[in-house]
């Protein structure tokens, strides 16, 4: 991807180089390497940054999908794939208006910095350092930064977004035995690392959501009238809900509630087990070694450091009190920070505009449950505002089967990005 990327930059006349990050912790794999990219550099306009990510969630036919998730696939008015709109279409958006000027001959109106990195969904991994080391270098002259990696909160309403979670990421791991065992042989003779690390997830959350983790609750921040005043405005509705995950399994009964659990509440999510017997059919076996995983969407003021204690604290007490004699280890895999800014920036002007150019509607201003772990390294380091431009809907099925996004807002996506483009060359810088 990161060639394939370089090669269609270089065609179209950016200077391009390919950042190697070395290896990812612990392993022999090499990390896949940062696009780094410059199109245009006239002092007289503005530097602009947009950030895409060109790595994917993995995706299977097994799973469930139509079609082959790894071909692109066009079917009545939708493009069906997985990174379709998660984020291979956005990253390609960015691309096409670059095409789009040249073929038009309209001058392009500022100088893009590109950066695409191939491991946003494994939390980032390498990034934040780069980012750090090039702050003076190649992000030296950024004016303003846009991101392309997040959706519409519904299906017909457009808008930008202001916030987004973190998410810490942890490994537990339980294992006993030196191999599997016939459960019919030694059942009820040894302790079982299944039965035990089901134990301590079931302990982590209740059904209905509740973090039972002690303390994650208290480093939230408080919710003010204000901000609650804003939930008033937001077009969601419990249908767009139902639609979206294809059923009525809500935890809240309102759309307010809902909203706030999944922008300004942590919450903690179980994805899976390791280890366990997870093919069809009825095995009787006692697997030796599982590893669950889960993780916590965090919020402000949640520090990450601070969760990890709490996490770990927790996690080990649960453990002690249930008096195996299996072997327990907590890991966390990777970690990203949340971000909250303020929609009123010049750089969220140029896409309100932008929008309205296109869409012919003012867009709704969100935030997001989701994470991408380096929008606050960006705001930090670069000290210059973020923002969130979506391409793609609330049901285009990012992370699950059959990942879509629709032709209309992939056209019109790349005209919003382009307008925007054109909005924030000449936006007067109030803020
Ligand atoms: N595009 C998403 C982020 C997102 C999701 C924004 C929902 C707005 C709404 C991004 O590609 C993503 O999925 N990120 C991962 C990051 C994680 C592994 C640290 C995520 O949120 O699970
Ligand atoms: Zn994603």
């Amino acid at each position: 991807m990161s060639k394939f990327l370089s090669g269609e930059l270089i065609k179209l006349g950016a200077s391009v180089e390919l950042r190697e990050l070395g290896k990812q912790e612990g392993t022999d794999v090499d990390l896949p390497p940062i696009v780094l990219a410059r199109y245009g550099s006239d002092p007289a306009k503005r530097n602009i940054l947009v950030y895409g990510h060109y790595d994917v969630q993995p995706a299977l036919v097994e799973d469930g999908w139509d079609t082959d998730p790894f071909t692109l696939t066009k079917i009545d008015d939708k493009l069906y794939g997985r990174g379709s709109t998660d984020d291979k279409g956005p990253v390609i958006g960015w691309i096409n208006s670059i095409e789009a000027h040249q073929k038009a001959g309209i001058e392009f109106p500022v100088n893009l910095v590109m950066c695409f990195e191939g491991m946003e969904e494994y939390g980032s991994d390498g990034l934040d350092d780069l980012i750090k080391a090039e702050k003076d270098k190649f992000f030296k002259d950024v004016d303003a930064t846009c991101i392309c990696d997040n959706y519409w909160l519904g299906t017909t309403h457009p808008v930008l977004t202001y916030g987004i979670r973190g998410c810490s990421y942890y490994a537990l791991t339980v294992s006993g035995p030196s191999a599997d065992l016939h459960s019919g042989i030694f059942g009820g003779m040894v302790s079982e690392p299944l039965i035990d690390l089901t134990h301590v997830l079931a302990q982590l959350v209740s059904p209905q959501g509740k973090i039972l983790i002690p303390g994650v609750m208290d480093l939230v921040a408080p919710l003010t009238a204000k901000e609650e005043k804003l939930y008033d405005d937001i077009k969601y509705t419990m249908q767009d809900l139902y639609d979206a995950t294809g059923s009525k399994t809500n935890l809240f009964d309102n759309e307010k509630e809902s909203l706030m659990a999944r922008w300004r509440y942590p919450t903690l999510s179980i994805h899976g087990i390791e280890g366990a017997f997870s093919a069809p059919g009825a095995k009787t076996v006692i697997p030796a070694k599982v590893i669950g995983k889960f993780s916590l969407r965090t919020v402000p003021d949640i520090t990450p450091r601070a969760l990890d204690e709490l996490v770990f604290k927790y996690i080990n007490e649960v453990w002690e009190k249930l008096g195996s004699k299996n072997k327990m280890e907590i890991k966390l895999l990777h970690d990203g920070m949340w971000w909250l800014s303020s929609p009123t920036h010049w750089n969220f002007e140029a896409a309100k505009k932008a929008t309205k150019a296109v869409w012919n509607v003012e867009p709704d201003l969100t935030r997001e449950g989701g994470s991408i772990p380096v929008t606050l390294t960006f705001e930090e380091e670069l000290q210059k505002n973020v923002l969130l431009l979506p391409m793609g809907r609330g049901d285009d099925g990012a992370h699950s089967i059959n990942e879509k996004l629709d032709m209309s807002n992939y056209i019109n996506g790349v005209k919003t990005l382009s307008a925007y483009l054109h909005y924030v060359a000449v936006e007067p810088a109030t803020a």
